[in-house]
């Protein structure tokens, strides 16, 4: 996929805001789950950056499938900043990689609600495994880490309307599905653990729902199902009554989280990133997504499937999610929901997905 005028418009963007780039000046970072959204999205505006800013960064990205990750890269794989690293994290063996290494971003996990349900234990495994063996690197070569969590792991907060970083809530442990939000608390756990015992400097970014220009052509989260939709006028269907409460960030805004958390971010802490604008039911968003880009033609549409639980959906949540602590840190979000589906939509018409 080559980089597009959306996806450049935001880097443009991320250069000139508060995420003060240069910091990263020299430096070698590894990411983890770089044929993901997230993964993918970190390492090309970290070659972007490199370029425009000349900041003689490495970038090592972990994928678990070569050919995927060539498919994806195309010739950005020709830049000597980039360094595929293979490696399944689901396996006993260790990440080795020889050079320093001064920060982490750990995006890799299982993120498809469905294999969560047909397959809880290698969620759980993945998370788990993968997180101690990119603690063990942070430790080994005394980098700085983000682990990217999850506001799953709230599960249903008693504070609903205003939810912060200490509003832990409910998780029903006899959910299979459960495997997601407990996997992200368990590793958070172990992230803690490692700053506390190791004083490995690690910090916990718990992200909303994240989505806009980047997502990759394969993306079928409820977000990008409900745009392809309207972009063809057809109705949007529901297969749940759409109660549950979103929060959202846009893709560059959580880029600019990550990479501030990376260097300003407190050790063994853990910060919410999420839009606060961006909050909303899944019906009002589908609503909102047939208005600004169905021109009216779609209509919003419930069917409830008979087997929706072998889907693997959330449990309903009520949940609003306070970001003022990142904000602490200087960080701003800049494009809320409407703008950040019209984005999607020239992205996905740039990369005709
Ligand atoms: N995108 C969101 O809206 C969102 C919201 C909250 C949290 N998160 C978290 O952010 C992180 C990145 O999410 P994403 O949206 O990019 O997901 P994604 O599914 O697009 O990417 C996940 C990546 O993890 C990799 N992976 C899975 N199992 C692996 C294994 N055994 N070994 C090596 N790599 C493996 C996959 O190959 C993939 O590249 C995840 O931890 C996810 O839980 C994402």
């Amino acid at each position: 996929m080559a980089s597009t005028s959306v996806l450049t418009e935001d880097f443009e963007n991320l250069l000139n805001s508060e995420l003060d780039i240069s910091r990263l000046k020299n430096k070698s970072l590894v990411i983890t789950g770089a044929t993901g959204l997230i993964g993918s999205l970190l390492v090309r505006f970290l070659l972007y950056a490199n370029r425009k800013r000349k900041l003689n960064l490495t970038v090592y990205a972990l994928v678990r499938n070569e050919a995927k990750a060539h498919n994806l890269y195309g010739s950005l794989l020709n830049d000597e900043s980039l360094q595929l690293v293979v490696h399944d994290l689901k396996t006993a063996a260790a990440v080795n990689i020889e050079d320093r290494v001064d920060f982490i971003i750990h995006a890799a996990a299982v993120t498809a609600s469905k294999v969560m349900v047909q397959d809880p234990v290698g969620t759980f495994e993945v998370a788990l495994k993968g997180t101690k063996k990119m603690l063990e690197l942070a430790r080994q070569k005394k980098a700085r880490m983000v682990y990217i969590s999850s506001m799953e792991i709230y599960g249903q907060p008693k504070n609903t309307t205003n939810t912060t970083e200490e509003d832990l809530g409910f998780i029903d442990l006899t959910n299979p599905r459960s495997c997601y939000p407990e996997g992200k608390r368990a590793c958070e756990c172990l992230c803690t653990g490692y700053s506390a015992q190791y004083q490995v400097e690690v910090v916990s970014a718990r992200l909303a729902q994240t989505f806009g220009a980047g997502v990759l052509p394969s993306e079928n989260r409820v977000f990008a199902q409900f745009a392809r939709s309207a972009l063809k006028h057809e109705d949007l269907i529901l297969h749940t009554q759409g109660l549950s409460e979103g929060n959202y960030v846009y893709t560059a805004d959580a880029v600019k989280a990550i990479l501030m958390l990376l260097y300003l971010g407190q050790p063994g802490q853990a910060y919410n990133v999420a839009n606060e604008h961006s909050h909303l039911t899944i019906k009002a968003m589908a609503e909102l997504v047939a208005q600004v880009l169905s021109e009216g033609q779609s209509q919003v549409v419930i069917d409830v499937p008979q087997n929706s639980a072998s889907l693997g959906y959330a449990p309903d949540v009520k949940m609003k999610l306070n970001s003022k602590k990142l904000q602490c840190l200087g960080w701003k979000p800049t494009v809320a929901l409407p703008e950040a589906y019209l984005k999607l939509a020239q992205w996905f018409e740039e990369i005709k997905a």
